[in-house]
């Protein structure tokens, strides 16, 4: 077997943590799957489709990509692991590790499906990065939750686009007064002509300040700042010329603004001392269909690069992903090490020791009956985060703000939500409006996945990725 002139196929090979990056694809093609993994090897690494009067001994040993591991699943279907050395990456540079890894090989005319499931990266690349500067503990100590550890509360103001600074700054006002730690832009609004940056940013510090007379606190404010390189950079330099690092937490679309640009400007926010958010708007559309990656390889990025806190999905809101699939990448954002979960298509990492954890963000349809199941989920290192379901609670946002807040005050107290609510009437409207989500639904699907680990495996390697955990 061998593809362009080269087999790729080394069975025996045993990847080396410190120095190799382990890759699993699942692949679907119209050759047999070892003629697709030597394609993909090879168009991934050193190869192509033909004998290359150039190659040398010393680039096949050095650069090449190594297939150690592969698994059928179906009529030229498979599973397939796929070892690169260190040496064929150039350090720091995550965009030639994306057109390498994450590049050609997607357009391969015989396949019909390629699925990056996740990649580990080796100790030895990570060594380039510094990861986030705050993470989970910074962010916990600019809210001042380092104490309790109760989980972050916040709300994307809505509607998502089309209020004026002052009115959005009156809506941050009554959430923050509610008792929610932080307020954040939309995805999709940054500098509108309706409401300008700057102009929203200066009334949202005004309603911090005033809010925080009221309730004592240190609240926060993640500001959209994406745009082209340029004028994120401007945005940057005016939050650290205005002295805000203690209030803002700048905001990143980190998919669609890219990885280039995302690296340099977490170099510059962590140089001025600021906090970032990160929101993965767009990544789904390479990951829902045949093609595509899994988040978590992007998430991985994210962490190594230094985001602090990171839109994860809920496991229980409006967005895609089952509590299975999204308790993975929580353990992504905060865990060191992680474990192979093959029917997650999850692979051993364990991340370098200075790579702080990040604070998970759970967002997409959440509101106040939906927290019981989310810590049942993601634990108190979480931010909670709601939109519709603080703005559109049937007392207004002040009341929807305190629904949360109480559903977080409730957890702390050990009491269920439903319990809480027959003495706090923002959360019974809540509930009343929304339902409530059980958290045995959630506490029983991990405890599901945790017993049957081993069967869960063994039919993803029969039916392959179709069977694997997702929504
Ligand atoms: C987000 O930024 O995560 C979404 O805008 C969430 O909005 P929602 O809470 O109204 O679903």
């Amino acid at each position: 077997m061998a593809y362009g002139g080269y087999s790729y196929l080394d069975f025996r090979y045993e990847p080396d943590r410190e120095n190799d990056f382990v890759v699993l694809f699942w692949a679907k093609s119209d050759a047999s799957i070892e003629q697709t993994a030597e394609a993909i090897a090879a168009e991934s690494s050193v190869g192509s489709w033909t004998k290359l009067s150039t190659m040398n001994d010393f680039v096949w040993k050095h650069y090449r990509a190594r297939v150690f591991w592969l698994h059928k699943a179906g009529k030229n279907a498979g599973f397939i692991k796929i070892a690169y050395p260190i040496e064929h990456f150039d350090a720091k540079n995550i965009l030639q590790f994306q057109a390498s890894v994450l590049g050609n090989i997607f357009g391969l005319k015989e396949l019909r499906e390629l699925y990056v499931c996740d990649i580990s990266f080796p100790k030895k690349y990570q060594k380039q990065f510094s990861g986030p500067k705050l993470g989970l503990p910074g962010m916990r100590r600019l809210v001042g939750t380092e104490r309790d550890g109760r989980p972050h509360v916040g709300t994307i103001i809505k509607p998502k686009v089309g209020l004026t600074p002052k009115e959005w700054a009156h809506a941050a006002y009554e959430a923050y007064s509610g008792g929610l730690d932080l307020v954040k832009d939309d995805e999709n609004l940054v500098d509108q002509e309706f409401c300008r940056w700057k102009d929203r940013l200066h009334e949202v510090v005004k309603a911090m300040e005033n809010a925080g007379k009221e309730t004592g606190q240190n609240h926060l404010y993640s500001s959209n700042i994406t745009d082209r390189y340029s004028r994120m950079v401007e945005r940057v330099d005016y939050l650290k010329a205005c002295g805000l690092q203690r209030h803002v937490v700048v905001m990143l679309d980190t998919y669609v603004m890219g990885t280039s640009a995302l690296q340099e400007i977490l170099e510059l926010t962590k140089k001025y001392g600021f906090a970032t958010h990160g929101h993965r708007a767009g990544f789904a559309a390479a990951n829902r269909g045949n093609f595509g990656v899994n988040f978590q390889v992007y998430e991985k990025l994210y962490r190594l690069l230094g985001i602090d806190q990171m839109h994860i999905g809920t496991g229980v809101g409006k967005m895609e992903g089952s509590p299975v699939t999204i308790k993975r990448l929580h353990d992504v954002a905060e865990l060191r090490k992680l474990p192979e979960k093959f029917y997650l298509g999850a692979l051993h990492m364990e991340f370098a020791e200075h790579i702080k954890p990040m604070l998970g963000i759970a967002s997409g349809g959440v509101d106040a009956g939906k927290v019981d199941a989310l810590i049942a989920l993601h634990g108190l290192n979480t931010n909670l985060q709601a939109g519709a379901g603080v703005h559109g609670h049937p007392g207004g946002t002040r009341k929807g703000a305190m629904s949360l807040r109480q559903a977080v005050d409730a957890v702390m107290h050990g009491i269920p939500a439903r319990e809480y609510a027959k003495t706090h009437p923002e959360l019974a409207q809540a509930i009343a409006k929304w339902g409530y989500s059980n958290p045995l639904d959630v506490e029983n699907a991990l405890e599901h996945e945790k017993k049957n680990a081993k069967k869960l495996a063994a039919l993803v390697l029969k039916k392959g990725r179709a069977a694997m955990d997702s929504e």
